[in-house]
């Protein structure tokens, strides 16, 4: 055997050969299940498209780059399982695109902050970090409160998803100012935001200001609704049935 190796270590180009195709194994066994991405996604009940507001939210989060900062991935280890909840699932990301898992945690996990603070509070902290947390490195985003809301594509937003196979119907693409505007004005008529995307849609003033529509509202509607729409409480693995299940899966989420 070690004669054998001799060879191996004398001629460079057989063990380059070689470590290509001993890499190459390695790259198969990890890359292939991918390819049928659906058999990776676990079905668990809940997950729907985000709102236009929350789609909104979320474009802010992207082109402010809060993932440079904070990921949202829990990944299945008992300290962070402990601290930020039940480990991450694919199918709580299936709608985003681009995902924005993050590989840097300057700031914490963010994957289920939703529903952690209040809107106040996360309006403050936005606004001025060191209020809130003295201690804090965030940048400020003051401005958020200031800038007006641009719904203007938000409707070719929803359009192009749809082409990336985000389930959002047509009824959900014609109205798309309007459910981003009811959302974020209480004192309007929601029924069909909720009617489309469930009655646990939640509307609020969420930055406190109901004379104007800001980008603020956008970013805590989106901060708000993370990790909770997966009914993460009645998952469990051995129950779940076979992801290859795809038909059951189709029209989830209307
Ligand atoms: C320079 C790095 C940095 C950037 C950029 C950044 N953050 Fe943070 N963030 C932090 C740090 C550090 C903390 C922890 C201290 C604190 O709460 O302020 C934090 C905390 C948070 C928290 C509280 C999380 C918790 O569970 O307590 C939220 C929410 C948050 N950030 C949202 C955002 C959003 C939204 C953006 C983009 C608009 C953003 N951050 C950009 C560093 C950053």
């Amino acid at each position: 055997m070690l004669d054998k190796h001799k060879k191996v270590e004398k001629n460079s180009i057989l063990l380059l050969v070689l470590i290509v195709v001993v890499v190459s194994v390695g790259g198969l066994i990890e890359a292939v299940p991918l390819f049928r991405v659906q058999t990776t996604i676990e079905k668990v009940q809940g997950m729907r498209p985000y709102t236009p507001l929350e789609l909104a939210g979320q474009d802010i989060y992207v082109r402010e780059n809060c993932s440079v900062c904070h990921s949202q991935q829990i990944r299945p280890l008992r300290d962070e399982v402990e601290r930020y909840g039940h480990y991450s699932l694919a199918a709580e990301s299936m709608y985003d695109h681009p995902f924005l898992w993050g590989s840097k945690r300057t700031g914490p996990d963010l994957a289920r902050v939703g529903g952690k603070y209040s809107d106040d509070w996360h309006v403050a902290h936005l606004s001025a970090p060191r209020q809130m947390v003295p201690v804090s490195i965030m940048p400020s985003y003051d401005f958020l409160n200031r800038e007006g809301l641009d719904l203007t594509h938000i409707a070719d937003k929803l359009r192009a998803l749809r082409l990336v196979g985000v389930p959002y119907t047509d009824e959900m693409i014609e109205n798309a100012y309007n459910d981003a505007m009811a959302q974020a004005h209480p004192e309007t008529d929601s029924a069909g935001l909720t009617e489309r995307y469930g009655t646990k849609v939640q509307v609020r003033a969420f930055d406190g200001n109901r004379d104007m529509t800001t980008e603020m509202d956008a970013l805590v509607a989106y901060l708000q609704v993370l990790g909770t729409l997966a009914d993460i409480r009645n998952y469990n693995p051995d129950l779940a049935p076979p992801a290859s299940q795809d038909k059951a899966r189709e029209g989830e989420g209307k």
